[in-house]
């Protein structure tokens, strides 16, 4: 039985896992820290790193508790070592580096996106090669993911990432903090069909996607024709009809993934979508009616490990363990890290957030 302790610290959740090889996740601990930001209405990487520092020890403890075993039981210890708020990456790196040296164990980083895009191998043990799209706070890619490190990317955000645009729209309706489950929970009563907004890259050849457009169209539609934010109505079918335009230009997107995925792959069998916007469930329809139309199978990962988790980062370094792919204790803690490091350097976005 192989067991590995995994850390993630990269955004505002200090989390810590352990998992198995029978891809069985032994503890899973999560600590959001929404309420430490939410007066700033976003997330202020000095206060996430502060706040990483003081709860990611007795989380790791909790973590190693309730899985039962104990730092020497482990075979190694992985932790997201970018990309991220360097401040929160820091801490978790060090922290996995230090209990590393003192038993002995391997130390494995993790690239942030990697745990996300392995989540479904440790859910539903799928083979590669399957389409992955990412959709998360700092990110919005697809990616043919061939194999452990092998990660070919089909297209990208040329501005905001998808999770970004929900954050910034749910602002700017008044929705609060965090924004992409807060426009989820408004548009349920909304008409998405009221308001007419754009369809940014739809119809376009190409994998490439661009939010920042909408969220603007969403601004001037607020300015031109309400100005009355204090109408639950309006405020419902705004967010119904941004995020019926986003499943819209992801389902437009991934559809011509799968076609550039399958002249390579004729294998493809799975769409699979991860990240934190996967927890949406108007998104996970839209996709999953997609992938049927198509003839692939859809997975998306249970909610819990569609945000960031310390189990996905566990996996992955399991995955790396049974690879020989552990680091030295000389690994550098990496704000930016391309998941496929071919690829041109992204037009616009690339946040530091993941
Ligand atoms: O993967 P994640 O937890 O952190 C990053 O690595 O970025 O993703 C967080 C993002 C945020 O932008 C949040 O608003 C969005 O995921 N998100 C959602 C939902 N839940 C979280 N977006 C749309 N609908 C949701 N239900
Ligand atoms: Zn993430």
């Amino acid at each position: 039985m192989t067991l590995v302790l995994g850390i993630e610290t990269s955004c505002d959740e200090t989390a810590a896992a352990v998992v198995d090889d029978t891809r069985c996740i032994l503890s899973n601990v999560v600590l959001s820290q929404i309420d430490d930001h939410r007066a700033f209405g976003g997330v202020v990487p000095e206060i996430a790193a502060r706040a990483h520092l003081v709860h990611l020890n007795p989380i790791v403890r909790r973590a190693l508790a309730e899985a039962g075993c104990r730092l020497s039981d482990l075979d190694a210890i992985a932790a997201t070592g970018g990309p991220g708020l360097i401040g929160g990456v820091m801490v978790g790196v060090t922290t996995a580096k230090g209990m590393a040296l003192a038993a002995g164990k391997p130390f494995v980083a993790i690239n942030h996106l990697e745990g996300h895009a392995l989540t479904a191998r440790l859910t539903d043990g799928i083979d590669f090669p399957y389409l992955l799209l990412l959709v998360s706070g700092g990110h919005c890619q697809l990616l043919t993911v061939e194999g452990v490190g092998k990660y070919r990317r089909l297209g990208t955000t040329i501005d905001d990432a998808v999770g970004e645009a929900f954050d910034k729209t749910a602002k700017l309706l008044g929705l609060g903090y965090p924004g992409g489950p807060a426009v989820e929970q408004a548009a349920i009563t909304g008409d998405p069909d009221r308001f007419s907004l754009p369809r940014p890259m739809q119809g376009r050849p190409g994998c490439d996607f661009s939010f920042s457009g909408l969220k603007t169209a969403v601004k001037r539609t607020l300015d031109r024709e309400i100005g009355d934010l204090d109408d639950a109505a309006i405020r419902a079918d705004l967010a119904a009809a941004f995020q019926k335009a986003v499943a819209d230009v992801l389902a437009d997107r991934t559809a011509n993934a799968i076609m550039a995925c399958r002249a390579k792959h004729s294998d493809l069998r799975t769409l699979v979508v991860a990240g934190g916007v996967a927890a949406n469930a108007a998104i996970r329809r839209r996709l999953a009616t997609l992938a049927a139309d198509v003839g692939l199978d859809f997975l998306a990962p249970p909610l819990p490990l569609c945000t960031d988790n310390g189990a996905m980062i566990a996996w992955a370094g399991l995955e790396r363990l049974r690879l020989g792919l552990v680091d030295t204790l000389d690994f550098q803690p990496r704000p930016r890290w391309p998941l496929d490091e071919s690829a041109p350097k992204s037009v616009g976005a690339g946040l530091a957030k993941a």
